[in-house]
């Protein structure tokens, strides 16, 4: 009798659950096998990836650990408008130490905590970054394959481009020479037309300078003004890796298990220390009920990390692969001495400036309106159309900062077609609005920052909470940055379009101005500026023989056997963008070394 409001995808997979007695399981009892060739420690963006990549070959047989449970029930997931607000159940419920750089403030740090992981509620933009990002990959890890040429075949095997969902004329609004038609996750342009679109663009025609058109900033060089491209399928649904690599298709598959609930404690090494090849760490500790027992599962060929650039380096710590010295503190055996594990932490610092404007037709009533809710809802589960299939971003713009910034602090992008500053326009308030009003907001990110942060442990409680330090604004070229991203901004507010449509400034931003001085502007910053979720770098990639860094540039955990990491937490630097495409190239390409590994 609920099969009317479940959607098509949904009843398919509870059929196949049913028919092929389940390949995703809730409980250790069910599981088929205690041993798999690979078990895959994360079900996020990342590990589904590797999962459905390895499972292409039926010797192979994969199981992957989540901690979260099914996105199946999840529905309102899969409704690309309700991004922006928090699903505390989808959570981890994370927030980090105090940050001095933000005025002493402990901010939430979101991280998906359901099958998917973090592209199950993530906001969905699709950005590579620029071309020159993945060449400073293959420059520090000396491993050519990790160019922006070299990987653009993994970058077509993820891209699946669809026509948006309203299907409306894009010639103009992307580059097709760029993108793939034949890869698995969903991307496309915006499907719902803003009343804000002719506006955004109008004062880019106004301006000029910085502000140019970019046809498509997913070519390599993002710099300007472009339409913005997100993982949403042409139904207007969000296309997590969840729905897109563990579709029916591939979860069907008798050599790939999935179980849920299952929180990982630690990896265990063998017996002994090989002189040669070090511990090898096949053997996966977790537990389905965190006051219950420890259960174990092994992998016959590798255990492959995909918790996500907290989780693996927790695991990692707990396991005791990490700076010997600060595990042996804690109370923690030191296994294996490598101290990169859960520094050079690297996030993007962003706000959102928000705007009262002159206009009823944002999409702010559709939180204030039961009636119209009810309906934008009903259109969207009956033809996939309709507000509900964006978030209310059409357009994304980058930018540098000022040549004299550079000079003083030195230049922490990949190069001279990268971006410092993101903006990004929004019909709407950020979640759910203010009885009244009608707003417009402006978000500003710093995308190259040079700030590092840490990831560390304080107790020998695996399960406890990891100690989250991103070091916000602790270089000084960051918070420089993101008060040029402030100016840039105003200049770009001060086109002749915006007269009388915006009506003034909302909220702590209400008396910031272009003319305000630089302490004005730091502390509205350092007193707002959140996560942009997207920290990477805490189990980065290097150098076969360089002195740091936790994974050589096959991904493989240095000085053991056995383990490998693949996930955000591997980059070695942030790219210059949203960090969700960048996460599925390295998955495709690592997907492809372990399977060249075991032939
Ligand atoms: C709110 C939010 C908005 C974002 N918006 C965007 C955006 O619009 N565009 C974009 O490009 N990027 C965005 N990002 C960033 C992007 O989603 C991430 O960089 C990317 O998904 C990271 O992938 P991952 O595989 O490293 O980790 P995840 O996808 O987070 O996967 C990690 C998985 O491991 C599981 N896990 C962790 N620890 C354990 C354990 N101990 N045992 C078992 N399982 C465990 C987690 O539950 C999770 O499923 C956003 C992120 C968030 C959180
Ligand atoms: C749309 O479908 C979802 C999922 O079945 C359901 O929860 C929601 O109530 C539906 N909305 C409307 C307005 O029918
Ligand atoms: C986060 O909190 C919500 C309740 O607000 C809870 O449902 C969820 O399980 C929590 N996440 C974790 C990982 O404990
Ligand atoms: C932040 O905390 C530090 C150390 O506790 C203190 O010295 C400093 O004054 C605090 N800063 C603010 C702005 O409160
Ligand atoms: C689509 O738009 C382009 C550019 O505006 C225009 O040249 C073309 O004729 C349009 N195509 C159709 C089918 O309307
Ligand atoms: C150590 O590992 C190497 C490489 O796999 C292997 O050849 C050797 O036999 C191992 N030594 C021991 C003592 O197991
Ligand atoms: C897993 O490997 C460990 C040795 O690392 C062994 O003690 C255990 O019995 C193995 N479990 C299974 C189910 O094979
Ligand atoms: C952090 O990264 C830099 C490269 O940006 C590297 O030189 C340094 O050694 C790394 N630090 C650690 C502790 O890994
Ligand atoms: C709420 O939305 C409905 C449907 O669009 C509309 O008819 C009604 O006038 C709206 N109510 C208010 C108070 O704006
Ligand atoms: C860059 O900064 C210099 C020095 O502060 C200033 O003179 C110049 O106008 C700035 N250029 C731009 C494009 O803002
Ligand atoms: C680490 O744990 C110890 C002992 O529980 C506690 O005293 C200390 O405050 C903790 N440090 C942090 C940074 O949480
Ligand atoms: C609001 O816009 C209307 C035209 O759409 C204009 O007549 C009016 O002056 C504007 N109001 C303000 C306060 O600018
Ligand atoms: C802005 O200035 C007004 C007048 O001085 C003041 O009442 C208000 O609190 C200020 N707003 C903020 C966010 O500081």
């Amino acid at each position: 009798m609920l099969l009317k409001s479940v959607p098509v995808s949904a009843i398919f997979y509870l059929s196949i659950v049913t028919l092929c007695h389940a390949a995703v399981y809730s409980s250790f009892s069910d599981l088929p096998s205690k041993v798999y060739d690979f078990v895959i420690v994360g079900g996020g963006t990342a590990g589904n990836t590797v999962a459905s990549r390895l499972t292409e070959n039926p010797e192979y047989s994969v199981l992957v650990l989540e901690a979260g449970g099914t996105n199946i029930d999840a529905y309102q997931l899969d409704v690309p408008f309700f991004a922006l607000d928090i699903k505390f159940q989808y959570d981890w419920n994370f927030t980090t130490t105090l940050q001095l750089g933000l005025n002493n403030r402990s901010i939430f740090m979101p991280r998906g905590f359901v099958l998917g992981g973090s592209s199950s509620v993530n906001g969905m933009f699709y950005t590579r970054g620029s071309a020159d990002d993945y060449d400073r990959f293959a420059a520090v890890t000396g491993d050519d394959g990790w160019s922006w040429n070299s990987l653009q075949p993994y970058i077509a095997k993820n891209e699946k481009w669809e026509p948006p969902a309203n299907r409306h004329n894009t010639t103009g609004q992307f580059n097709p020479s760029v993108h793939s038609l034949t890869g698995v996750n969903a991307v496309s342009l915006s499907g719902y037309s803003q009343s804000t679109d002719p506006m955004v663009f109008e004062a880019v025609n106004q301006l000029g300078g910085i502000f140019h058109f970019n046809e498509d900033y997913n070519s390599g060089s993002p710099l300007g003004f472009s339409w913005l491209q997100s993982t949403i399928t042409t139904e207007g649904r969000r296309s997590s890796s969840a729905m897109s690599y563990l579709a029916p298709e591939y979860i069907k598959r008798k050599n790939l298990d999935v179980l849920l609930h299952a929180r990982v404690s630690r990896v265990l090494p063998s017996v002994s220390r090989n002189s040669s090849t070090g511990y090898a760490f096949r053997s996966v500790e977790f537990a389905q009920d965190l006051n219950g027992p420890l259960l174990q599962v092994n992998a016959s060929k590798e255990v492959i990390l995909s918790g996500g650039v907290i989780g693996s380096p927790h695991i990692l710590l707990n396991s005791g692969i990490g700076d010997s010295d600060e595990l042996s503190k804690i109370g923690i055996n030191p296994l294996v001495n490598l101290p990169s594990v859960g520094k050079n932490f690297s996030d993007q610092p962003g706000l959102a400036n928000l705007f009262l404007v002159n206009s009823t037709k944002t999409n702010d009533d559709i939180y204030r309106n039961a009636t119209l809710l009810d309906e934008v809802y009903t259109e969207f589960n009956k033809s996939g159309m309709g507000p509900l299939v964006d978030i209310g971003a059409n357009q994304i713009s980058f930018f540098r900062v000022n040549e004299s910034l550079l000079g003083k602090y030195g230049d922490p992008s990949s190069g001279k077609n990268s971006p410092h500053i993101e903006m990004v326009p929004l019909n709407r308030f950020f979640g759910k609005p203010p009885p009244t009003g009608y707003y417009f907001q402006l978000w500003s990110y710093l995308v190259s920052p040079a700030s590092r942060g840490t990831l560390t442990i304080n107790s020998t409680n695996p399960f406890a909470t990891p100690l989250i330090n991103p070091g916000y604004f602790t270089h000084p070229f960051d918070i420089a940055a993101m008060r040029e991203s402030l100016r840039i901004m105003f200049q770009y507010v001060s086109a002749p379009v915006w007269e009388g449509y915006i009506l003034s400034q909302y909220g702590p931003f209400e008396n910031v101005t272009a003319s305000s001085s630089d302490d004005v502007l730091d502390e509205y910053n350092r007193n707002n500026v959140g996560t942009s979720s997207h920290p990477v770098g805490t189990a980065a990639m290097s150098a076969t023989d360089a002195d740091y860094g936790v994974v050589d540039p096959d991904l493989r955990v240095k000085g053991v056997e056995g383990l490998r990491i693949v996930d955000a937490s591997v980059f070695p630097f942030v790219t210059s963008a949203h960090t969700q495409a960048p996460t599925y190239a390295i998955a495709e390409k690592a997907a492809a070394l372990i399977k060249a590994s075991w032939m």
